[in-house]
């Protein structure tokens, strides 16, 4: 018997909340079939759509997560993974969390007694371990239970579904690879009080905003003065890049997860098509191809 699951593509952070907040988007994801074998082996058969992630299955986030989890609840069964990968590696796209979910999902179809979307969670963050040394749930949490995230607390996993604020995402995915870890390991560990006082007031206005479902206080408020202006230099042309979605009525714009890939938001998908083709052609300025997807959110 086998069973395939989709998880989608995430945008963490949404600018100004690092670690916190995610949303999903669903026209972009990976696909992860499990088969059962009669052994207790689990073995990655197939990967498609990327060429270079690993077949050993301890370094492959669906085949970690997988493991732990057959471990853990000691099941006489073993697996053949076979991974679609749509989303590519070192995106800012949650890659790692899509495959992660979808070989839980896919594995929970199997279960005589199915795991809550929690407890699945928490197994899916080991994945997260493995790709980039740290358990942030802000990938891992909108991908599983869809939609627009707050993250409260990842161990033990709680989270707040924000009302869905009517407004299309562009996300772009400029053709460049950057591993989380090492946009991780850039940051500085210390921030100042002025600093945390403007990130709080940016991110109460955000959330605020997504409530009363204004967008002047969206547009205002979403701004991250805290890690973008670290990881900007990690991706040409970034600033360039944000300023035209912004010029061509974005109501913010800025890295989806730990980048290369930007988010914009707008509140029409005409306009949303126009931030994406703009944000686009800025790149090519840089000779960097890239691709794009518009959700409404
Ligand atoms: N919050 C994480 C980061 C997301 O920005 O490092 C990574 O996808």
């Amino acid at each position: 018997k086998s069973v395939t699951a989709f998880a989608p593509a995430t945008c963490a952070n949404i600018a100004v909340g690092f670690d916190i907040l995610g949303f999903a988007i669903d026209s972009v994801g990976d696909f992860v079939t499990l088969t059962k074998r009669e052994d207790q082996k689990i073995i990655i058969e197939q990967i498609e759509g990327i060429n270079n992630l690993p077949y050993d299955i301890l370094k492959n986030t669906a085949s970690v997560v997988i493991k732990k989890l057959c471990d853990d609840l000691q099941l006489n069964t073993g697996f053949n993974i076979r991974l679609k990968k749509g989303i590519a590696l070192g995106s800012g796209m949650g890659g790692s969390s899509a495959s992660s979910v979808a070989a839980l999902v896919a594995l929970n179809q199997f279960l005589l007694n199915p795991l809550t979307l929690n407890e699945l969670a928490y197994y899916a963050l080991f994945g997260e371990e493995i790709a980039c040394g740290q358990r942030h749930a802000d990938n891992i949490v909108p991908c599983l239970f869809g939609g627009m995230q707050l993250i409260l607390s990842s161990n033990p996993i709680e989270n707040i579904l924000l009302p869905a604020p009517n407004i299309f995402c562009v996300l772009i995915h400029p053709h460049l690879r950057l591993d989380t870890k090492d946009a991780r390991d850039i940051l500085s560990k210390e921030i100042s009080l002025k600093q945390h006082i403007q990130q709080s007031a940016n991110l109460a206005g955000f959330i605020t905003g997504i409530y009363k479902k204004d967008s002047n206080l969206l547009k205002k408020y979403t701004q991250d003065i805290i890690i973008e202006p670290q990881r900007a230099k990690l991706v040409p042309g970034f600033y360039k890049v944000k300023d035209v979605a912004l010029q061509s009525g974005a109501i913010v714009a800025s890295f989806s997860g730990s980048g290369p890939s930007l988010f914009a938001l707008s509140d029409t998908k005409n306009n949303a098509e126009i931030i994406a083709d703009k944000m686009q052609q800025e790149f090519m300025k840089y000779n960097i191809h890239s691709d794009f997807w518009i959700t409404g959110l």
